[in-house]
């Protein structure tokens, strides 16, 4: 390899801003063998009756704040931590190991013909996912954190379109003119009940879990995923805010439009998908009838078929 090479190859990844697949050039981690998104075939997915429901803290009131929303010129970002610092909003029980409290949500979308979730279910990518970043409370700061397997962990959820719009929505959507440009960032006026942008709470026992990565460099891999399995209702007009307003671009430079943020589905590799007990498929044998074949099964041996 000559330097010559050296010299051009690098201008070329300055000037080119290269895109995802050659974020292992730049950050070693994302060519890793433990990395985010993925591909979920339904039907691959291993039962795991350790994953029951998630004990949602503080997230049934308006919390003190202030949020913040932020373009960071790859997506839009809503700090949750407000000025009493993290902690306000936290989660537990979902097979998680620990405690682990909020730091920011933010979004991934595609363009005005094509889906961009980041996450894909058999093979179909959804209309647009939200990430909801947690930090495990052992650690504290998100350097820290970013150091351990299991530092982060992230829920992930899908939007479905419709014609109404989700008014639970409205806050943030019409947050997005303010923060066209890259590097801008508002206060919101007054903070809400973070469950109000998630389903109902009872349709929040069937989710997905595996280990992974961030999904943008570097591509650390140190986060438990749940991707919830129920969509959260969108409004036809307010997707197209994201795909319109955003900018991933400065206000000084020429416009670059934020569209299809999400990074490809990378190798599963050795790794498994498991689903909560209600989160699996309907065909797969569930204990009573395991239990119903084993006695079938003793009492042909001793004879009594
Ligand atoms: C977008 O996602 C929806 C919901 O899964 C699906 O019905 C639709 O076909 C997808 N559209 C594209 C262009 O992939
Ligand atoms: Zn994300």
């Amino acid at each position: 390899m000559s330097i010559w090479w050296l010299f051009w190859h690098l201008v070329w990844l300055i000037i080119c801003f290269p895109g995802p697949s050659h974020w292992k050039e730049i950050a070693h981690s994302c060519g890793g063998s433990a990395q985010s998104p993925i591909n979920i075939e339904q039907q691959q997915v291993r039962l795991d009756p350790g994953l029951g429901r998630f004990i949602f803290e503080g997230y049934d009131s308006a919390p003190r704040g202030p949020w913040r929303l932020l373009n960071n010129g790859h997506t839009v970002e809503l700090s949750l931590e407000g000025a009493g610092g993290q902690g306000q909003l936290c989660i537990q029980g979902g097979g998680l190991s620990h405690s682990y409290c909020a730091l920011q949500l933010h979004f991934h979308w595609g363009s005005p013909t094509s889906n961009g979730s980041e996450h894909t279910l058999d093979g179909q990518r959804q209309p647009m996912e939200m990430h909801v970043v947690h930090m495990n409370t052992l650690y504290q700061s998100l350097g820290e954190a970013r150091g351990h397997p299991r530092g982060l962990a992230v829920l992930a959820f899908f939007f479905k379109v419709q014609n109404k719009d989700n008014a639970n929505y409205n806050t943030i959507v019409s947050g997005l003119r303010k923060v066209s440009y890259q590097g801008q960032s508002v206060e919101l006026a007054s903070t809400f009940r973070l469950e109000n942008l998630l389903p109902e709470r009872r349709l929040l026992s069937s989710y997905y879990r595996y280990l992974g990565s961030l999904t943008t460099p570097a591509c650390d891999e140190v986060v438990v995923w749940t991707v919830f399995k129920e969509p959260i209702p969108i409004g036809r007009a307010q997707l197209a805010q994201f795909v319109s307003t955003l900018q991933a671009s400065p206000v000084d430079a020429p416009p670059v439009s934020m569209r299809n943020n999400f990074r490809p589905a990378q190798p599963i590799g050795a790794r498994r998908v498991f689903a909560s007990p209600s989160g699996a498929p309907a065909f797969s044998p569930s204990a009573q009838m395991w239990a119903l074949l084993w006695l079938l099964l003793a009492m042909a041996c001793v004879g009594v078929l």
